[in-house]
């Protein structure tokens, strides 16, 4: 009996010493960005209860942005046998922890984010992000009316643009000028403060947001509007996502010359906070991405992969022709798969509420 006490307490001790070291066997190790953006605390909840749905286990881990932080984390998935990764990465940094994942023999998905400067993993599943540019500077061009704008009578906007290390950031930047430079050519539209027409061109750094960060955002609109932008009112902002855009809201509403008249500002991710701005007038816009979609896209392509069956993933397309550009990490051509993004203003945020994106709560707030 003492015997059997002894072995099961030793027993038992080396569970609780697996369980507090994290050390459980996994199959699915998600690895995901930060949590300062809402979505990727939703992503990392979804990717996790779909991964467990299809009976795999699964660990999710959230780095602060910080790459040496996920880099560890991912480390420790491998440790605990980990047969996938489906990394949302904060930087080319990732590149030592995607070959130390490959050396193992796991597979890798490149979640939302491309990872760059390798191309030696399977799959990067994300959206159009060139699109959700395309959408973000369509509604400044149709909420300023830039059509009936002339040189003569300008309508004013500044950029904003996301993490300078996050490709993303450039296509969602080149989508919105591609469709903004006709007008900025022809200078109905004047942009105030740094003009970069592309992401290449150095003032892109002076735009662009360190980690996706709020507070950087607003500080530079603050900046700006006793700055740069003195002397005009501002008439539209381009703003990469939501989390930036309220930050940069903020910052006009602070300012006396926009009480009671907000520029256009864009967004993006659906974010319930922007929903509900959309639809008390502040924020003008916001691009829906079905990131519930993507996430059980993401999970069966892992399970595919794993499975060594032929990758069939319904909801999606392969970049193929110009969009493969989305694909390309500075190496080479990783496959991506593309979901498509949907722009949403004041006359639909019926949208994501019926797609269920919001609590009942929540979606009882927007009606
Ligand atoms: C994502 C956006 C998100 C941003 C900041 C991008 O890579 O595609 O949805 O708003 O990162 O986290």
């Amino acid at each position: 009996m003492k015997k059997l006490t002894a072995v099961l307490l030793t027993v038992l001790l080396a569970a609780s010493f697996m369980i507090s070291c994290g050390g459980g066997k996994i199959d699915i190790g998600i690895a995901m960005p930060e949590t300062h953006v809402e979505r990727w605390v939703k992503d990392g909840n979804q990717l996790k209860l779909e991964a467990e749905t299809l009976g795999y286990k699964a660990a999710v881990q959230w780095a602060n942005a910080d790459q040496a932080i996920q880099n560890q984390q991912i480390q420790s998935f491998l440790t605990q046998g980990a047969k996938a990764l489906i990394i949302g990465n904060i930087s080319e940094g990732v590149g030592a922890a995607v070959t130390t994942a490959k050396q193992d023999g796991a597979v890798v998905i490149a979640y939302d984010r491309i990872i760059q400067g390798t191309h030696n993993y399977e799959y990067f599943i994300t959206f159009n992000n060139y699109k959700v540019g395309t959408l973000q500077g369509q509604s400044i061009v149709d909420g300023l009316n830039l059509a009936s704008a002339t040189a003569a009578s300008p309508r004013y906007i500044t950029l904003f643009a996301g993490s300078p290390t996050d490709a993303n950031a450039n296509f969602f930047f080149q989508g919105a000028m591609d469709v903004l430079l006709p007008y900025i050519n022809s200078r109905a539209l004047v942009v105030v403060g740094p003009a970069p027409k592309h992401y290449t061109d150095s003032a892109f750094q002076q735009i662009a947001t360190e980690n996706w960060m709020p507070e950087v955002a607003k500080r530079r609109m603050e900046a700006l509007l006793i700055g740069d932008a003195r002397n005009v009112t501002l008439d539209a902002i381009l703003a990469p996502n939501d989390t930036l855009a309220r930050a940069l809201l903020e910052a006009c509403k602070a300012d006396a010359k926009y009480q009671g008249s907000l520029p256009i500002v864009t967004g993006q991710d659906a974010e319930f906070d922007s929903a509900l701005s959309i639809k008390n007038g502040e924020q003008y816009s916001t691009v829906f991405k079905d990131t519930a979609k993507l996430a059980e896209a993401a999970v069966l392509l892992a399970d595919q992969l794993i499975k060594g069956e032929t990758v069939d993933i319904p909801g999606t397309v392969l970049a193929t022709g110009d969009l493969e550009a989305i694909g390309f990490t500075g190496t080479g051509n990783v496959k991506t798969l593309l979901l498509d993004p949907i722009l949403v203003t004041k006359n639909n945020i019926n949208v994501p509420v019926n797609a269920g994106f919001y609590s009942d709560a929540q979606a009882e707030q927007l009606k």
